[in-house]
C-alpha cells in the first residue's frame, strides 16, 4: 500500500472536563507547542493525502492555533463520542484507503510508532497501539481471547474488574478505510450516551476478523486527561528536546533546569548555562554562550554572543554582542554587531548601531542609535509624555553623558555631546556640547571631527 491514499484524523474536538481549564485541552501546551500541534506534525511525516482535525469545544480557538497547519477542520457539532467524531470526516476523506485515526491529547506519539501502525495492520481490518502498564488509570483496558487475539476495549468507566497491571489502549488507530465505513454505524450508544470507537474493537473480533495490537512505551500511551499527566508529558518533552540539541552539538551543563522549547533552532557549538529557558521562536546561532540565569523568547541572537543573566524577548541580536549580567531587552529591538548591554540596560523597541556601549542602568524606547554611540549611566529616553509615544534619535559617535534625560521626540546629532545631568528637550546638532536644564548647546563637542 502506498502511503498516497493515506488519509489521518486527529480527534480534537474534547473539552477535557478534567484539565479543569476553560481552554480546549489539545491547546495546553507541551514544550511551548499545543498539544494538539504536536500530534498533527508526527501525523503530517506519513504524508497523508488529507489530514483532517475534528473540532468541537473551543472550535474557534482549535483552528486559530492550527491555521497554518495545512490541515481541514472538521467540525462535531454535538460531543458524541470518538465514534462520532471520527464519522464526521467520512466526506474529507472520501478517496483514502487508509485512515489513521490518533487522539489529539498524546503529544508523546512520534511518527515511528505511527508508520508501525501503518506497516502493521496487514490484511487486518484495522490495528491499534497498545501498550502493558502498571496502573492503567482511566485508559481503555485491552481484553485477549484465550488465543491471544484482541476482542474487545473495556473503558474505564466501564470496567468493574480488579486493578493492578493492564495491557491498555493508546487511542490511534490504523484503518482499511472500506471497513470503517461499513461498520462504523454499528457501534452502540453507550451508558454514558457516547459512541466508542474502541467498541470497533469487539465488533471485528465477533465478525472473524480481530484487529491487531501493536505494541508501543507507556509514555506514548500517556493520554493527557490532567494537569498531573501534562506535567509528565512536559518532562519527557522536554528530555527528548534536549538530547535532540546535545547529540546536535550543543552543550547543555545542568539539563535538569534547562527548559527548551520544541520550536527553538540552536546551531553546533552554542553553550547553555544552568537555569536558562529558551522559548518561542529563538533561534541561537553558533559559538553563542546564554547564561546562567537566561530568558530567551522569540529572539534572535548572532554568531558570538555571550547573554548573562538576562531576559530576552522577540528581538534581534547581531554578532559578537555582550548582554549582561540583568539586562532587559524588550520587544522590537536590533542590537548591531558587537554592541554591549551592561547592568539594568533596558531597550525596547529601538535599534543600536554596530558597537554602542550602555553599560549601566539606561532605558532606550522607540530610539534610534547610530554606530558606536556611547550610552553612559543612568540615561532615559523619554519616550512618552502620557499620551502618545516619540522617537529619540542619536547619532554615530555620540557621547550621552550620565544621568541626560532625552525629551522625545528629539535629536543628538552625530558625534555630540551631552553633560552629565542634562535634560534635552531640543535637538542637539551635530558636533556640538549642550548641557543644563533644558539643555542649551555651549560649543562644541570634545571628539566632533571636523
Ligand atoms: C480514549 C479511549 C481509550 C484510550 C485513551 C487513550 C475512547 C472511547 N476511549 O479515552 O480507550 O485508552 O483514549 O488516551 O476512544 N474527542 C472528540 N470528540 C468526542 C470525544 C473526544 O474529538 O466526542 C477527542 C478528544 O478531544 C481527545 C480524544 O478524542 O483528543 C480522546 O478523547 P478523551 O476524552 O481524551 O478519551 P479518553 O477518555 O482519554
Ligand atoms: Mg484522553
Amino acid at each position: 500500500m502506498t502511503t498516497g491514499d493515506t488519509g489521518v484524523i486527529v480527534l480534537a474536538a474534547g473539552r477535557g472536563t478534567r484539565m479543569r481549564s476553560a481552554l480546549p485541552k489539545v491547546l495546553h501546551a507541551v514544550c511551548g507547542v499545543p498539544m494538539a500541534a504536536h500530534i498533527v506534525d508526527s501525523a503530517r511525516q506519513l504524508q497523508p493525502a488529507r489530514l483532517a482535525v475534528v473540532t468541537g469545544y473551543g472550535r474557534d480557538l482549535v483552528e486559530a492555533a492550527l491555521q497554518d497547519a495545512g490541515v481541514i477542520f472538521v467540525e462535531q457539532p454535538e460531543l458524541l463520542g470518538t465514534a462520532d467524531a471520527v464519522g464526521r470526516c467520512q466526506v474529507a476523506l472520501e478517496g483514502c484507503g487508509t485512515v489513521v485515526v490518533l487522539n489529539g491529547d498524546t503529544p508523546l506519539v512520534g511518527p515511528g510508532l505511527l508508520q508501525e501502525l501503518v506497516a502493521g495492520r496487514g490484511d487486518a481490518p484495522f490495528s491499534f497501539a497498545s501498550c502493558l502498564v502498571e496502573d492503567p488509570g482511566r485508559l481503555g483496558r485491552v481484553l485477549r481471547d484465550g488465543d491471544g487475539r484482541v476482542c474487545g476495549i473495556v473503558e474505564a468507566a466501564e470496567y468493574e474488574g480488579s486493578q493492578g497491571p493492564a495491557e491498555v489502549n493508546a487511542g490511534q488507530y490504523c484503518f482499511d478505510s472500506g471497513w470503517l465505513w461499513a461498520h462504523l454505524g454499528e457501534v452502540p450508544v453507550s451508558a454514558k450516551g457516547e459512541y466508542y470507537l474502541t467498541h470497533l474493537v469487539a465488533l471485528a473480533y465477533e465478525r472473524g476478523t480481530p484487529a491487531v495490537a501493536v505494541g508501543c512505551t507507556p509514555l506514548e500511551a500517556l493520554g493527557v486527561d490532567d494537569r498531573l499527566r501534562l506535567a509528565e508529558a512536559e518532562r519527557e518533552m522536554r528530555r527528548r528536546i534536549l538530547e535532540r540539541h546535545m547529540l546536535a552539538g550543543v552543550t547543555v551543563t545542568d539539563p535538569q533546569t534547562t527548559y527548551i522549547d520544541a520550536t527553538v533552532r540552536l546551531a553546533e557549538d552554542v553553550t547553555i548555562l544552568p537555569n536558562c529557558h529558551l522559548l518561542g521562536a529563538t533561534v541561537v546561532d553558533t559559538n553563542v554562550t546564554i547564561g546562567p540565569g537566561s530568558i530567551l523568547r522569540d529572539a534572535r541572537i548572532g554568531e558570538g554572543t555571550v547573554v548573562q543573566q538576562s531576559v530576552i524577548e522577540a528581538s534581534t541580536i547581531g554578532k559578537d554582542v555582550r548582554i549582561g549580567p540583568f539586562a532587559h531587552v524588550r520587544g522590537g529591538a536590533m542590537i548591531g554587531d558587537e554592541c554591549e548591554l551592561g547592568n539594568y540596560a533596558e531597550v525596547k523597541n529601538s535599534s543600536l548601531g554596530r558597537g554602542v556601549k550602555m553599560h549601566h542602568f539606561s532605558y532606550l524606547g522607540d530610539a534610534d542609535v547610530g554606530e558606536y554611540a556611547n550610552i553612559a549611566a543612568g540615561i532615559i529616553t523619554c519616550n512618552f509624555d502620557g499620551v502618545s509615544k516619540h522617537r529619540t534619535v542619536i547619532g554615530a559617535y555620540a557621547f550621552v553623558g550620565s544621568d541626560t534625560m532625552l525629551v522625545a521626540p528629539v535629536t543628538v546629532g552625530e558625534g555630540a555631546t551631552t553633560g552629565a545631568g542634562s535634560v534635552v528637550t531640543k535637538d542637539v546638532p551635530p558636533g556640538a556640547k549642550a548641557v543644563g536644564v533644558p539643555a542649551r548647546v555651549i560649543g562644541k563637542a570634545r571628539q566632533a571631527r571636523d
